[in-house]
Protein backbone atom coordinates (compact mmCIF):
# COMPACT_ATOMS: atom_id res chain seq x y z
CA UNK A 1 0.00 0.00 0.00
CA UNK A 2 2.74 2.29 1.04
CA UNK A 3 4.77 1.41 -2.54
CA UNK A 4 2.07 2.72 -4.60
CA UNK A 5 1.51 5.77 -2.26
CA UNK A 6 4.20 6.81 -3.59
CA UNK A 7 3.31 6.76 -6.90
CA UNK A 8 0.04 8.34 -6.95
CA UNK A 9 -0.59 11.49 -8.96
CA UNK A 10 -3.47 14.16 -9.36
CA UNK A 11 -5.01 15.58 -12.13
CA UNK A 12 -7.38 18.50 -12.76
CA UNK A 13 -10.38 17.59 -15.08
CA UNK A 14 -12.97 20.13 -16.22
CA UNK A 15 -16.29 19.61 -17.57
CA UNK A 16 -16.53 22.57 -20.12
CA UNK A 17 -19.59 24.59 -20.27
CA UNK A 18 -20.98 22.39 -23.59
CA UNK A 19 -20.73 19.38 -21.25
CA UNK A 20 -22.48 20.78 -18.06
CA UNK A 21 -25.75 22.21 -20.59
CA UNK A 22 -26.03 18.71 -22.17
CA UNK A 23 -26.52 17.04 -18.97
CA UNK A 24 -22.82 14.72 -19.31
CA UNK A 25 -21.99 15.53 -15.74
CA UNK A 26 -22.86 12.15 -14.77
CA UNK A 27 -21.71 10.25 -17.96
CA UNK A 28 -18.12 11.78 -17.58
CA UNK A 29 -17.70 11.57 -13.84
CA UNK A 30 -18.66 7.88 -13.76
CA UNK A 31 -16.47 7.09 -16.34
CA UNK A 32 -13.57 8.32 -14.31
CA UNK A 33 -14.97 6.94 -11.29
CA UNK A 34 -15.38 3.25 -12.52
CA UNK A 35 -12.03 2.92 -14.02
CA UNK A 36 -10.73 3.07 -9.96
CA UNK A 37 -9.36 6.61 -9.80
CA UNK A 38 -10.55 9.06 -6.97
CA UNK A 39 -12.59 12.30 -6.77
CA UNK A 40 -10.43 14.44 -4.62
CA UNK A 41 -12.10 17.56 -5.16
CA UNK A 42 -15.02 19.03 -6.96
CA UNK A 43 -17.46 22.39 -7.55
CA UNK A 44 -19.71 24.05 -10.11
CA UNK A 45 -18.49 27.40 -11.14
CA UNK A 46 -18.68 30.19 -13.97
CA UNK A 47 -15.08 31.39 -14.59
CA UNK A 48 -14.47 35.04 -15.28
CA UNK A 49 -12.84 35.53 -18.82
CA UNK A 50 -9.86 36.51 -16.49
CA UNK A 51 -9.81 33.25 -14.88
CA UNK A 52 -9.99 31.54 -18.32
CA UNK A 53 -7.00 33.47 -19.51
CA UNK A 54 -5.42 32.28 -17.10
CA UNK A 55 -6.05 28.87 -17.55
CA UNK A 56 -5.25 28.67 -20.89
CA UNK A 57 -2.62 31.23 -21.15
CA UNK A 58 -0.19 28.67 -22.74
CA UNK A 59 -2.64 29.49 -25.73
CA UNK A 60 -2.21 33.02 -25.94
CA UNK A 61 -0.96 33.05 -28.92
CA UNK A 62 -3.09 30.92 -31.28
CA UNK A 63 -5.96 32.14 -33.61
CA UNK A 64 -8.89 31.15 -31.26
CA UNK A 65 -7.32 31.88 -27.86
CA UNK A 66 -10.02 34.72 -27.32
CA UNK A 67 -12.83 32.27 -28.31
CA UNK A 68 -12.15 29.60 -26.62
CA UNK A 69 -12.26 31.78 -23.21
CA UNK A 70 -15.24 33.15 -24.22
CA UNK A 71 -16.65 29.92 -24.42
CA UNK A 72 -15.19 28.28 -20.98
CA UNK A 73 -16.73 31.36 -19.00
CA UNK A 74 -20.20 31.20 -20.65
CA UNK A 75 -21.58 29.27 -18.33
CA UNK A 76 -20.85 26.87 -15.19
CA UNK A 77 -18.11 24.45 -15.81
CA UNK A 78 -17.35 21.43 -13.07
CA UNK A 79 -14.08 21.83 -11.73
CA UNK A 80 -12.55 18.45 -10.90
CA UNK A 81 -9.34 16.90 -9.10
CA UNK A 82 -8.72 13.14 -9.76
CA UNK A 83 -6.45 11.57 -7.99
CA UNK A 84 -4.68 8.13 -8.80
CA UNK A 85 -1.65 6.11 -10.35
CA UNK A 86 -1.24 7.45 -13.71
CA UNK A 87 -4.18 9.13 -14.15
CA UNK A 88 -3.07 12.14 -15.88
CA UNK A 89 -1.93 10.66 -18.89
CA UNK A 90 -4.29 7.80 -18.56
CA UNK A 91 -6.91 10.62 -17.95
CA UNK A 92 -5.93 11.91 -21.40
CA UNK A 93 -6.79 8.87 -22.48
CA UNK A 94 -10.41 8.50 -21.20
CA UNK A 95 -10.91 12.09 -22.73
CA UNK A 96 -9.74 11.00 -26.12
CA UNK A 97 -7.96 13.56 -28.93
CA UNK A 98 -8.61 16.88 -29.13
CA UNK A 99 -10.78 17.03 -32.45
CA UNK A 100 -14.03 14.70 -31.76
CA UNK A 101 -13.61 13.57 -35.00
CA UNK A 102 -10.32 12.06 -34.64
CA UNK A 103 -11.02 10.54 -31.01
CA UNK A 104 -11.52 7.06 -31.25
CA UNK A 105 -14.94 5.47 -30.24
CA UNK A 106 -14.72 4.19 -26.19
CA UNK A 107 -13.22 7.60 -25.18
CA UNK A 108 -15.37 10.53 -23.49
CA UNK A 109 -14.98 13.02 -26.74
CA UNK A 110 -15.12 9.59 -29.31
CA UNK A 111 -18.42 8.88 -27.85
CA UNK A 112 -20.28 12.67 -27.08
CA UNK A 113 -18.96 14.97 -28.91
CA UNK A 114 -18.61 15.52 -32.76
CA UNK A 115 -16.92 19.31 -33.03
CA UNK A 116 -13.84 20.84 -31.33
CA UNK A 117 -15.33 23.82 -30.10
CA UNK A 118 -17.52 21.53 -28.25
CA UNK A 119 -15.23 19.14 -27.10
CA UNK A 120 -16.98 18.91 -23.51
CA UNK A 121 -13.62 18.07 -21.16
CA UNK A 122 -10.41 19.57 -20.49
CA UNK A 123 -7.67 17.33 -18.77
CA UNK A 124 -4.16 18.15 -17.57
CA UNK A 125 -1.33 17.58 -20.04
CA UNK A 126 1.27 16.81 -18.08
CA UNK A 127 2.66 17.01 -14.25
CA UNK A 128 3.64 20.52 -14.32
CA UNK A 129 0.14 21.73 -15.69
CA UNK A 130 -1.33 19.57 -13.22
CA UNK A 131 0.26 21.11 -10.23
CA UNK A 132 -0.14 24.87 -12.24
CA UNK A 133 -4.03 23.73 -13.02
CA UNK A 134 -5.07 22.66 -9.65
CA UNK A 135 -2.93 25.47 -8.10
CA UNK A 136 -5.35 27.74 -10.27
CA UNK A 137 -8.52 26.20 -9.37
CA UNK A 138 -8.44 25.17 -5.99
CA UNK A 139 -7.33 26.05 -2.50
CA UNK A 140 -5.34 23.54 -0.86
CA UNK A 141 -8.34 23.21 2.20
CA UNK A 142 -10.53 22.14 -0.69
CA UNK A 143 -9.00 19.09 -1.46
CA UNK A 144 -9.36 16.06 0.56
CA UNK A 145 -7.51 13.03 1.54
CA UNK A 146 -8.95 10.11 2.13
CA UNK A 147 -8.79 6.56 1.68
CA UNK A 148 -11.13 4.73 -0.16
CA UNK A 149 -12.50 1.29 0.71
CA UNK A 150 -12.36 0.23 -3.00
CA UNK A 151 -8.19 1.09 -2.82
CA UNK A 152 -7.18 -2.27 -1.55
CA UNK A 153 -8.75 -3.81 -4.39
CA UNK A 154 -7.96 -1.27 -6.91
CA UNK A 155 -3.59 -1.65 -5.96
S1 LIG B 1 -1.89 21.94 -28.52
O1 LIG B 1 -1.40 22.88 -27.52
O2 LIG B 1 -1.48 22.26 -29.86
O3 LIG B 1 -1.62 20.55 -28.15
O4 LIG B 1 -3.40 22.19 -28.52
P1 LIG B 1 -4.49 21.17 -28.21
O5 LIG B 1 -4.11 20.34 -27.04
O6 LIG B 1 -4.87 20.48 -29.45
O7 LIG B 1 -5.62 22.13 -27.79
C1 LIG B 1 -5.48 22.97 -26.68
C2 LIG B 1 -6.83 23.50 -26.30
O8 LIG B 1 -7.34 24.34 -27.32
C3 LIG B 1 -8.58 23.86 -27.79
N1 LIG B 1 -8.63 24.02 -29.22
C4 LIG B 1 -9.56 24.71 -29.87
N2 LIG B 1 -10.63 25.37 -29.43
C5 LIG B 1 -11.41 25.97 -30.36
N3 LIG B 1 -11.15 25.95 -31.67
C6 LIG B 1 -10.08 25.31 -32.16
N4 LIG B 1 -9.85 25.30 -33.46
C7 LIG B 1 -9.23 24.65 -31.23
N5 LIG B 1 -8.10 23.90 -31.35
C8 LIG B 1 -7.75 23.53 -30.12
C9 LIG B 1 -8.63 22.40 -27.40
O9 LIG B 1 -9.93 21.96 -27.20
C10 LIG B 1 -7.84 22.41 -26.12
O10 LIG B 1 -8.68 22.80 -25.04
P2 LIG B 1 -8.80 21.88 -23.76
O11 LIG B 1 -9.83 22.55 -22.94
O12 LIG B 1 -7.46 21.87 -23.13
O13 LIG B 1 -9.21 20.56 -24.28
Amino acid sequence: QEAHAAQMEQTFIAIKPDGVQRGLISEIISRFERKGFKLVAIKVVVPSKEHAQKHYHDLKERPFFNGLCDFLSSGPVVAMVWEGEGVIKYGRKLIGATDPQKSEPGTIRGDLAVAIGGNVIHGSDGPETAKDEINLWFKPEELVSYTSNAEKWIY
